[in-house]
């Protein structure tokens, strides 16, 4: 198992040697490394069990470091930047060609982003090169909120956790591209789309791609749970699949028959907030008790609610 700790300059001395080290940010726990080191970048894919042809985000201290990665920048993107950073919002930009291949798993563009997140940006200060950071769970599988989830199950590939709580926005970042007619949201994610909206005027959301997935959190199923999920009106559910074990994940509070083993409500006064934030939780921890499957419902399709309902196909697969 990892040591969990408060040590930034211990975090920041491993990243130095090459080494891996999970990292909070206020969306989902990153598993982090050198991003401009090849070698340490390799030992990212190998602990998650990640693609290559999957990309990475890299995170920088501020936006005065974006111009040392990317180029040819749209006046929007540093609207957004200004704006939004540091904070759940991740830009697509023409990289340079300091920022290796494997981060960028080939592209012509990099994934860049400032997280808000006291410790991992004083990290990041404290250091002389920017971090590669994917979500630290195995690839496929929910990303971590805390520093037990990751723990859990990347303990082994890890020395270290830098422990800086419970994640406050509790999903991943919103990923926005630039094209010649305008930005183009491909992940929905912590930063609203109404927010973002507000910057830019409107936006294209093109976050489905079966067959050639710009990012493969674009694939039909990921962010997934082992068990089976359903996504419905979670009484009628029910009813369907008498004959299982059942456990109920709902946005508020539901009157449930007596045969749902364990019911989680994401908000009990209804606030896509807080459901985000416990999203991931809940959905590892129904994928941990023995039950067969897990029923949900979407929520409102609005502000974080976007996002929520997005993950929520996804794990349903
Ligand atoms: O909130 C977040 O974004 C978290 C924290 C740790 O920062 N990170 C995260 O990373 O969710 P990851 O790797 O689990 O998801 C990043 C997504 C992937 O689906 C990847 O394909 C896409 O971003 N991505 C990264 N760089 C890209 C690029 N250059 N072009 C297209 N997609 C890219
Ligand atoms: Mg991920």
């Amino acid at each position: 198992m990892a040591e969990i700790g408060k040590d930034i300059s211990k975090a920041a001395s491993l990243l130095k040697q090459g080494k891996l080290v999970a990292i909070p940010t206020e969306t989902v726990y990153g598993l982090a490394a050198n991003a401009l080191d090849v070698d340490a970048v390799t030992k990212i894919f190998i602990a998650k069990n990640r693609p290559y042809f999957d990309p990475l985000i890299v995170h920088v201290c501020n936006a005065n470091a974006v111009e040392e990665y990317a180029e040819k920048i749209p006046e929007k993107a540093f609207e957004l930047m200004n704006r939004f950073w540091p904070g759940p919002l991740t830009l697509l930009l023409p990289r340079k060609n300091i920022v290796p291949d494997l981060v960028t798993a080939g592209l012509n563009r990099v994934g860049l982003r400032c997280p808000d997140h006291p410790m991992t940006l004083e990290l990041l200060k404290s250091i002389p090169f920017p971090l590669a950071a994917p979500s630290a769970n195995p690839f496929g599988y929910v990303s971590p909120t805390t520093p037990k989830h990751v723990n859990d199950q990347l303990g082994n590939e890890i020395e270290y956790i830098l422990d800086g709580g419970e994640c406050n926005v509790g999903i991943e970042s919103t990923i926005v591209g630039f094209k010649e007619d305008g930005p183009v949201i491909y992940r929905l994610g912590g930063l609203r789309v109404e927010d973002i909206e507000l910057v830019t005027g409107h936006v294209r959301v093109n976050t489905v791609s079966v067959s050639n997935p710009q990012a493969p959190g674009q694939l039909q199923s990921h962010y997934a749970p082992r068990k089976q999920v359903l996504i419905g009106d979670i009484q009628e559910l029910a009813k369907e699949n008498k004959s299982k074990s059942m456990a109920v994940l709902s946005f508020r509070k539901l009157n449930l028959p007596q045969m749902i083993k364990k019911e989680i409500v994401l908000s009990p006064s209804g606030n896509l907030n807080e459901a985000a934030q416990k999203l991931f939780s809940a959905l590892r921890d129904l994928d941990a008790i023995d039950i067969d499957i897990i029923l949900t419902e979407l929520v409102p399709d609005t502000g974080l609610g976007r996002a929520i309902n997005d993950r929520l196909r996804r794990a349903a697969g």
